[in-house]
């Protein structure tokens, strides 16, 4: 191979060829390396940060979870603390919270409605459904709050009837919040 060579433009050309590919040996700008070693730099960091380090260096994500795990907590914690102190003048305060009427409400369309009706008359449109009205402030089993929930927790003594013990599929707080909406729904007196 010749003897490297300037060109006109005083731009250096290698000795070798490649391919029939004569290279420039031109000097990289100065900003672009920089860029390159700051890259370098910062993905040792970067490395020895999330790898060696038990620095909180969480992701958005987990971050997010994070958070939603204490509310979660906080909530649950306030739920039991409600349960044990579940008493007939706690279930009627939580008929005047419409969070937890919602709820109820929810749960009674899904669960209660086919027999004790929609609108808890135990009818549907004349005619009338298996279970009792939940509405009329008439209770076979005792209208207090506790009586209530305890004919939904464990069924009506009469197995015959088909009102059935939900506590195995509703939770006691599900439970409170189906009483809270059916107490709602009582005339006011
Ligand atoms: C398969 C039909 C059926 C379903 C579903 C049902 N019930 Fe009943 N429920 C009945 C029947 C029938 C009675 C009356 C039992 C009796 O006379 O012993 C009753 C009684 C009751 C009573 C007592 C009423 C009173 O006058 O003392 C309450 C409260 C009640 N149900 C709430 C609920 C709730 C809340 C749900 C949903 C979680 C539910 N029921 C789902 C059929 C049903």
């Amino acid at each position: 191979m010749s003897q490297q060579k300037k060109s006109d433009n005083e731009v250096t050309i290698r000795e070798h060829v490649f391919d029939g590919i004569q290279e420039y040996d031109q000097k990289l700008p100065n900003w672009w390396l920089f860029t390159l070693y700051i890259t370098m730099v910062w993905f040792v960091i970067a490395w020895f940060i999330y790898y060696q380090t038990t620095l909180p260096t969480l992701t958005d994500h987990e971050r997010i979870d994070a958070s939603i795990a204490v509310i979660e907590e906080k909530k649950k914690a306030e739920l039991e603390t409600m349960l044990a102190s579940l008493s007939d003048a706690s279930l009627q305060e939580m008929s005047t919270d419409a969070t937890h009427t919602g709820a109820g409400k929810a749960i009674y369309e899904t669960k209660c409605a086919a027999c004790h009706g929609l609108d808890l008359t135990a009818k549907l449109g004349g005619i009338q459904l298996p279970g009792l009205p939940l509405n009329d402030s008439e209770w076979k089993y005792g209208g207090k709050p506790l009586e209530i929930m305890n004919i939904i927790t464990n069924g009506s003594p009469d197995v015959t009837k088909g009102m059935v013990a939900w506590k195995t599929q509703l939770s006691p707080s599900e439970i409170a919040q189906v009483v809270s909406y059916i107490l709602s729904k009582q005339p006011q007196t």
